[in-house]
Formats: structure tokens, C-alpha cells, sequence
């Protein structure tokens, strides 16, 4: 595997979700251990963005359980119900949220956390299996180039569940 991440030296987001993807594809190609594989993941999304929290909640005895994560301690278990990782899970979209003091139900893991996307991932099966978690600690930090690279990122998940 590659010892180095490469993140091109840009403020364009989409440049490095196209820069990261494949290396985190070759990154994880390699490896079996799916634990070992979401860890990888959240360690190259925080070193590529600088995310201020960047991690997996996966679904596990009727709720969604913290897994591998980068960033400060955080809540290990929310309701299907609850928080924006809960809407995520069961509206089964991504969701963005620019402020979320403003999102009703936002579970506060760290008052620096200022706005969130959570994106589903799905097995082969097609159920969710895992949110994708990312705070920022700017508000209004989310775009459409966010959604639609660290989507590429979760579908390099999603082949291996
Ligand atoms: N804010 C999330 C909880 C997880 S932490 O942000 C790490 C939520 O409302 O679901």
C-alpha cells in the first residue's frame, strides 16, 4: 500500500475528492478487515479536508453504533430517530446541514461542530449499513461537490460490504 496520501496543494474540493478517491480505492484494495478499511477512510477524508470530525456509525442492534472515527470523542450510539445521523438513516439520503443549531434533533457531540453531511451506505442487499458522518467546524461548510465526492468515496465502501 501507499505509505503517503497525495492531496494536491488546492482550495478546489472536487480537485481532491478526484485526487483522493482512487488512492483510497488502492488503499483499501488491499485489505480484507473492514474495521481496518473505515479507519483508513476517515484518516485520509480528515487529512485531505482537515474535517473536524470525520466517521462511521453503523447499524447494529437497532441502532447506529460509532466506529472508526478521526476526531474528538463523540456520542456511540443513536437512535434510528435521532440526529442528523438518524434522518440519514431513515430517509436513506444524504443530508446537509449548513448550521446545525437550526436542524431540529441535532445530537451535539462538540459545541466546535458548526454544520454536518451524512451520507447512507449500502450493502449489497441495498439496506443501509453505515452512515458517513463529516462536521466541520465552519458553518455552511457542505456543497454539492461534497455530496457528490465523498459519494464516490462511500461507493468504494460499498464494494466491500
Ligand atoms: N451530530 C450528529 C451526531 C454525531 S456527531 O456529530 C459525531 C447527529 O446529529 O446525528
Amino acid at each position: 500500500m501507499a505509505e503517503n496520501l497525495f492531496v494536491p496543494n488546492t482550495l478546489d474540493r472536487k480537485k481532491i475528492y478526484d485526487e483522493i478517491a482512487p488512492q483510497i480505492a488502492a488503499l483499501v484494495a488491499g485489505e480484507t478487515d473492514l474495521t481496518a478499511n473505515l479507519a483508513n477512510v476517515t484518516a485520509a477524508l480528515k487529512e485531505a479536508f482537515g474535517f473536524f470530525w470525520v466517521g462511521f456509525y453503523v447499524v447494529k442492534e437497532n441502532q447506529l453504533v460509532l466506529n472508526a472515527f478521526q476526531g474528538t470523542i463523540a456520542c456511540t450510539r443513536i437512535d434510528f430517530d435521532k440526529g442528523v445521523c438518524g434522518h440519514c438513516y431513515t430517509t436513506e439520503k444524504i443530508v446537509i446541514v449548513p448550521d446545525v443549531e437550526a436542524f431540529p434533533g441535532h445530537i451535539v457531540c462538540s459545541s466546535a461542530s458548526k454544520s454536518e453531511i451524512v451520507l447512507p451506505v449500502f450493502d449489497k442487499n441495498g439496506a443501509i449499513a453505515m452512515v458517513l458522518d463529516v462536521d466541520s467546524d465552519c458553518s455552511d461548510d457542505f456543497s454539492e461537490t461534497d455530496a457528490k465526492g465523498l459519494r464516490k468515496v462511500v461507493e468504494i465502501i460499498e464494494r466491500l460490504i
